[in-house]
Order: C-alpha cells, then structure tokens, then sequence
C-alpha cells in the first residue's frame, strides 16, 4: 500500500479545530515523517511526553541554530531569518544561556507584579475606549481590546513613548510574528524605529527594557547591533500568540456559556481558564523545530545528526493520554504547566511566559467584569481564522457589550 507523507504545517480541515492529523499520528508511533514545503522530510513528534524528552536535549543532541543547513523551514520566507543577526531563540548554549540571562530579570516573577499597575492602567484605559464605541455595536473585539492591550503593554516595557503608540501599531509585524519568525520580519521602518530608541537610550537611559540592554552593552555583555535585534525580538515575539489567545479565548467561553457564568461569578478562576486556553489552542504552535546535531532515540526510533526534527507542540497540548477527553474544553482541568507546551519546553521555553499568563488572566477578568454581557455578534462558523496551515488567530470578532 501506497502511504502519503503528510506535509506540514498540517492543515486544519474545519474552522479553528486542530488538524486531525494531530491524533492520527499521536496514536501512530513514536515520530512520523512529514514533507516540507522544499520537499525536505523532517521527524514530526507529536505525544506530549516524548515532544518534552526532545525538546531537553536543546543544546546538546538538537540545535535551534538557524544558521544550521538542515534547520526544517515550514515557508520560503524562513531563509530570511538566517541572514539577520541571530538572537537567543536561535541560538544554542552557550551563547543561548548568556543571551537569555540577560532578559530574565525583566520577565522574572518580582518584575511581573511590579508591571501589575501598568497593565491595569493599560486594560483600564482600553476597556474605556470600549465603553464609549457602545453606540455603534456591534464593535470588533480585535481591534478594539485584544490587538492594543498587548500591544501598549509590550512598548511600556520597551519604554516606546505613548505618542509614537498610533503609528507603530500600524505596523502589521507587531501583529504577525511569533518568537521564531520574529528574525523573518524584514520591517525596515519598525528596525530603524528601534536602532534611533536604542540611541537614545545610549545618550540617556531610562526605567526600560531598552535601557537595560544598552547597559548589558556598556559592560561588554552585548555588541551594538543586540541591542536592536534584541529589543526588535521582544517587540515581536509575543504579540501575535497573545491577541490570538485573547480572541480565541472570548470565542471558547462564549461557546461554552455554562463555563463562562461561572468564571464571571468566581474570577479566581482566571489561571485555569488561561491555561485551558492556552491548550486548546496552542496559538505559537510552529515553533519548536530543531536539527539533530547528534544521534539519539526518541522513543526507540534512532534520529541522526542532521535530521530536522519538528516537536507539534499542539498535538501534545491535546494528548490523551496527559488530558483525557482531550477534544473538550473544560475551564476545571487539573493541569500540570510543565506539560502544557503552548509556551514550549526545556531551555527555550518562553521567557515571557508568566508575564503572558498574568496579563491573559488580567485581560479575560476585565473584560468580563466590565462587560457582563458581552456575547459574539456571529457564530463562530462565520468568523475568519488564519489560512488553514499556520498558526491559530482570526482576523475579527464582533461582539455586542
Ligand atoms: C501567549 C503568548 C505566548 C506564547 C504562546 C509563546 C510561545 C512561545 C514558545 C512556544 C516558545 C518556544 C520556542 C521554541 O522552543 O522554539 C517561546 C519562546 C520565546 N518567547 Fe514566547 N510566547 C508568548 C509570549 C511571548 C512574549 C509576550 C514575548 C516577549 C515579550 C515572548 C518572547 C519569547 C522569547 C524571547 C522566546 C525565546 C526563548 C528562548 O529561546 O530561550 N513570548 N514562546
């Protein structure tokens, strides 16, 4: 019998559901081989425990080295990424670890609470917007809450001035991109805006992110140009995972009203819902791919140096055998975060992990606490998702207040 390969990025065949294909090779064996878009072949691992036990072998059997010949590129713009100055998310230990420890203090738990104010300020100030486009209902939940709040939050950390805020959100990158694909942007607007901050900042710092890099820079830590390519990286990392998070999460609890009365009554339940969210979406799902630099096995099948391997980390987000009754979406879950791969695992898990969960459960809890009422103006049968093979998101969602 003739067997296909099947090519990735799978395809979702129905709306925002994950492909099938997921399930199919989760119940298939320890990796399966997928077709790029070259026609390369690459290992796909898709049950949650064995996707964990590859991604710990970063740095040592696996390269993120986008530099590396065999790195598995899903799209012809991937090339792109090899020519731009490699940051932490494309670089392994040693330079990895150097680089990553230099952002961690921003995105450890004590910086997070002290952004608290500053988000509140930010979701408070959106949310007022909201309010006063009630008269022309129904509004787009994307534009209105779920692009800006994200957004605004990244550029105070950054310490982007409040008054360039209008003009750089026009800038589609800042939506787009995810931690891996950030380096494929080639936005010359949006690098020269960063490299003239980053300038600034080396004439006169201030409290920010940029600020904190130029000092890592006088010290001799970071060259000139990682200053740009870094704060470029922060800039575009996250923001794309995050409005789809949101959207796709007012849609989940608008369909499951039950959940949703109950998270309104009991807002404490803010980081179940997150996580559940996080999993049943996985909004950065394309992102864990590696070259093997060494042979080793993945449950039992032998990969060699060279081999592109792609960890399908949604597929893992809904393996039964972690979530039973994957398919269901159920805010009262038991979740154990180190198996929720929506934010990777191992050395380059996200570094923006809890500032993303803190700010997801502050945005769901104001949103629902200002807006009781707020229901989809369209079934989500209606709505229009990203292309079929890439990430998760979807375009508009209008909603009545
Ligand atoms: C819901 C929001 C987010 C999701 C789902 C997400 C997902 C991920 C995933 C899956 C990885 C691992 C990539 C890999 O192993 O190849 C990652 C890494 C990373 N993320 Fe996020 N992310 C989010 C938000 C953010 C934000 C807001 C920022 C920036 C402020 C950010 C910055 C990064 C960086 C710099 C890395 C690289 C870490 C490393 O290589 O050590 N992420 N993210």
């Amino acid at each position: 019998m003739h067997l296909v390969t099947p090519k990735f990025p799978f395809a979702r065949e129905h709306g925002a559901e994950p492909s099938i294909l997921n399930a199919k090779l989760r119940g298939q064996g320890p990796v399966s081989e997928v077709e790029l878009f070259d026609g390369s072949k690459a290992w796909v691992v898709t049950q949650n425990q064995l996707i964990c036990d590859t991604l710990a072998r970063d740095g040592k059997d696996l390269s993120a080295d986008r530099r590396q010949p065999n790195y598995p590129e899903i799209h012809e713009g991937g090339s792109k990424a090899k020519e731009a100055r490699p940051t932490f998310v494309n670089l392994d230990d040693p330079e990895h670890a150097k680089q990553r420890a230099i952002l961690e203090p921003a995105f450890a738990p004590i910086a997070v609470e002290s952004y608290r104010p500053m988000m509140r300020r930010i979701i408070n100030d959106v949310l007022d917007k909201m309010e006063q486009k009630k008269g022309q209902q129904p509004i787009d939940l994307i534009k209105e809450f779920a692009a800006p709040v994200p957004t605004q939050i990244i550029y105070q950390l950054l310490g982007i001035p409040e008054s360039d805020v209008d003009e750089l959100s026009k800038d589609s990158e800042i939506r787009a991109s995810t931690s891996r694909n950030a380096a494929e942007t080639s936005n010359l607007t949006l690098q020269k805006y960063i490299h003239d901050l980053a300038e600034l900042r080396i004439k006169k710092k201030e409290n920010d992110l940029v600020s904190d890099l130029v000092d890592h820079y006088e010290k001799g830590d970071l060259e000139r140009e990682d200053i740009d390519a870094l704060s470029f990286l922060i800039l575009t990392a996250g923001n794309a995972a995050l409005i789809s998070t949101i959207g796709m999460g007012v849609i989940a609890l608008s369909q499951h009203p039950e959940q949703l009365e109950e998270f309104k009554r009991d807002p404490s339940l803010a980081p179940d819902v997150v996580n559940e969210i996080m999993r049943y979406y996985t909004a950065s799902a394309l992102n864990c791919r590696r070259v093997a630099t060494h042979e080793f096995k993945i449950g039992g099948h032998v990969i060699k140096p060279g081999d592109k391997v792609i960890c399908a980390v949604q597929s893992g987000d809904r393996d039964e055998a972690v979530y039973p009754n994957p398919e269901k979406f159920d805010i009262h879950r038991k979740h154990d975060p180190t198996k929720l791969l929506a934010f990777g695992f191992g050395p380059h898990r996200c570094v923006a992990e809890g500032i993303s969960r803190l700010q997801l459960e502050m945005a769901f809890t104001s949103l629902f606490q200002r807006f009781p009422n707020l229901r989809l103006a369209k079934d989500p049968s209606e709505l229009t998702y990203t292309p079929p093979a890439q990430n998760i998101s979807v375009a508009e969602v209008p909603v009545y207040l």
